[in-house]
């Protein structure tokens, strides 16, 4: 990104060594079962985000963003720990501190995934820094070691106690393909998804809610499984079965025991939509994305009324498929729809938020696309 390069010069005084980009994504299926070792199916957007940086030789650490460039944050590398000031800049100081290192640098950062729509805006802005770090300081990690940095940065440093599955998805997509991630192990798998070749498309709505629930509600249903989890024994809910949870009802709360029916059966679709892939059955991705949705709304509550609508108001226009996707409580909506009924779906949800009276939704639309990259400006020392 030439321009990219020109803003950092023109704020630092110097060119950047490496210019790194990382994308948002969308989860195709898979949701709330990362952080039990669960099964993925995501795939990277073709909206990124930039990071320009370059090396100092003493421990300033500078950061700014494209869109504010009046404003450089500073801060002394030895005082890069958790609970250090910061705003925003805490993604990034979070990658510097998880991935140890101990030299000053500059940072621009600069990018188009859309904030706030539950697109992982704060994955791509960490996995971009990561890479570029990565191949600054030629510290040779694996894109498994960058997922588990970045997310150690958001965990212990930003304080989010998010799952793996959007850092891993932003650094190792590929175009054309979901991605299979087994949280257990960060093993992957591409799977071809073509959408256009079927004539499909897969409308992203975001339904601008944003609930006050976000942070504590996720930490919660994170909880919750964790709490099965002991109380029966096992490591995770990956090696629950539903027979299990049945016999063991009585160990665990009621809440408990609805919660973890969602992390069983969401594992289970996972791998019946990859199957639904394979076969291009795209009849059959569409009811467990459904089924998705309904095991969300109902069993793990993390919907909200506004992805609810959108979801409704989709299948009722036709969709092959709607569910909410990623943390919930707000952010976006997910339609696979024909082609060429992009038009009349938009119109569709449109129309239903206008009735109840909830703010415009956006929409977008994605193709699966490329995971981070970084590229050195110059050779490295
Ligand atoms: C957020 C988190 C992920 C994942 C999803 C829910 O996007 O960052 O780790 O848990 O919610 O699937």
């Amino acid at each position: 990104m030439a321009s990219i390069a020109r803003s950092f010069e023109e704020l630092y005084g110097r060119k950047p060594e490496v210019i790194a980009e990382a994308p948002g994504r969308v989860n195709l299926i898979g949701e709330h079962i990362d952080y039990s070792e669960g099964f993925v199916l995501p795939f990277a957007i073709a909206d990124r985000t930039y990071a320009a940086i370059a090396a100092r030789p003493d421990g300033l650490v500078r950061i700014a963003s494209h869109q504010r460039k009046e404003k450089i944050f500073s801060i002394d590398i030895n005082d890069v720990k958790p609970g250090s000031k910061g705003d925003w800049e805490k993604y990034v100081l979070g990658v510097l501190w998880s991935l140890g290192i101990s030299t000053g640098v500059e940072i621009l950062v600069d990018g188009n995934v859309p904030g706030g729509a539950g697109l992982s805006s704060s994955a791509a802005l960490e996995c971009s820094v990561a890479v570029g770090l990565n191949a600054l300081f030629s510290l040779n990690k694996s894109l498994e070691d960058l997922a588990r940095a970045t997310q150690k940065a958001e965990n212990d440093y930003v304080g989010m106690p998010c799952g793996i599955m959007d850092q891993s998805v932003s650094l190792m997509g590929q175009a054309g393909s979901a991605l299979l991630l087994d949280c257990r192990d960060l093993s992957t798998e591409l799977i071809p998804f073509n959408v256009a070749e079927a004539g499909l498309e897969l409308l992203i709505i975001d339904t601008q809610a944003h609930h006050a629930l976000v942070d504590g509600g996720y930490a919660e249903r994170r909880a919750s499984c964790e709490s099965v989890a002991a109380k029966l024994g096992i490591p995770s809910m990956r090696h629950l079965t539903l027979e299990l949870l049945e016999a063991e009802r009585a160990k665990v709360t009621e809440t408990e025991f609805i919660r973890a029916r969602h992390a069983v059966t969401e594992i289970a679709r996972v791998q019946d939509a990859v199957a639904a892939l394979r076969a291009s059955d795209f009849v059959t991705l569409g009811k467990l994305i459904n089924a998705s949705h309904v095991s969300l709304r109902d069993d793990y509550t993390v919907s909200c009324p506004e992805l609810d609508v959108a979801v409704d108001a989709a299948i009722a226009a036709g969709a092959i498929g709607a569910r909410m996707f990623g943390g919930g409580f707000g952010g976006s909506a997910l339609a696979l729809i024909k082609a060429s009924d992009l038009q009349m779906t938009r119109e569709a949800v449109t129309a239903a938020f206008e009735k109840n009276g909830f703010k415009k939704p956006r929409f977008f639309t994605s193709l699966p696309s490329a995971g981070a990259s970084a590229a050195l400006t110059r050779k490295p020392a």
